[in-house]
């Protein structure tokens, strides 16, 4: 499917767009999570960084990238001297997707249609930020922002074009690296990571 090239056909005012994206119902995602997850950061910030979608934390916090992934995240992020703060962060899908097991709330990858109503909030979020730069941390952000859903491996560290916006520097996610359960595939996943943060930086500088 071309994600990519839907422009939003939001028309709101900068100010009404977090409502809205509260309020949103679009998809069933909505009926499940504690609430949407909006992206941080300021409204003129050169790189939008963009993750998959809340996880347990996010959505019990309200705010992205604060878990275990957000951790991480942060820590590869001073070494890159990626400062967190300048730049605007946000989820391809604004709700956490989960199946429960017990207690837990287990992950679940949001689906193509879902991604594809979110698109409808990135494409705002995007108008409004005009970023020199993305940064697509993951499949699902990589889909979103490309039109693409191949691999993210043999694509990772290069900058790919999207039919009507910024130029996407396309990453790995840092759960992934989390995943990875042999020490020495983590420290090169991660080592991949720390790379492409550092070359967001000098993209955008
Ligand atoms: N993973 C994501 O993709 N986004 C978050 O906000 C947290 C974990």
């Amino acid at each position: 499917a071309q994600l990519a090239g839907h422009a939003s056909a939001w028309e709101g005012s900068e100010a009404a767009l977090p409502a809205a994206i509260t309020a949103c119902t679009r998809c069933p995602l909505h009926c499940n999570a504690t609430q949407a997850v909006l992206g941080e950061g300021p409204l003129n910030a050169a790189l939008m960084i963009v993750g998959e979608q809340p996880g347990d934390h996010e959505d019990l916090q309200g705010r992205p990238f604060v878990g275990p992934a957000g951790q991480l995240f942060d820590e590869l992020a001073i070494d890159a001297a990626l400062d967190r703060q300048s730049a605007y962060i946000t989820n391809a899908v604004k709700h956490f997707k989960f199946r429960p097991k017990g207690k837990r709330r287990i992950h679940q990858r949001p689906d193509i249609s879902e991604i594809e109503q979110c698109k409808w909030w990135l494409d705002a979020e995007l108008a409004q930020v005009k970023p020199k730069l993305i940064l697509a941390m993951g499949a699902t952000a990589a889909r979103a922002l490309t039109g693409k859903g191949t691999a993210i491996m043999a694509r990772r560290g290069t900058v790919e074009t999207s039919p009507a916006g910024p130029p996407v520097l396309i990453t790995l996610h840092p759960s992934y690296v989390l995943r990875q359960t042999d020490p020495e595939a983590r420290k090169t996943a991660q080592n991949l990571l720390r790379q492409d943060l550092a070359a967001a930086v000098a993209f955008v500088r």
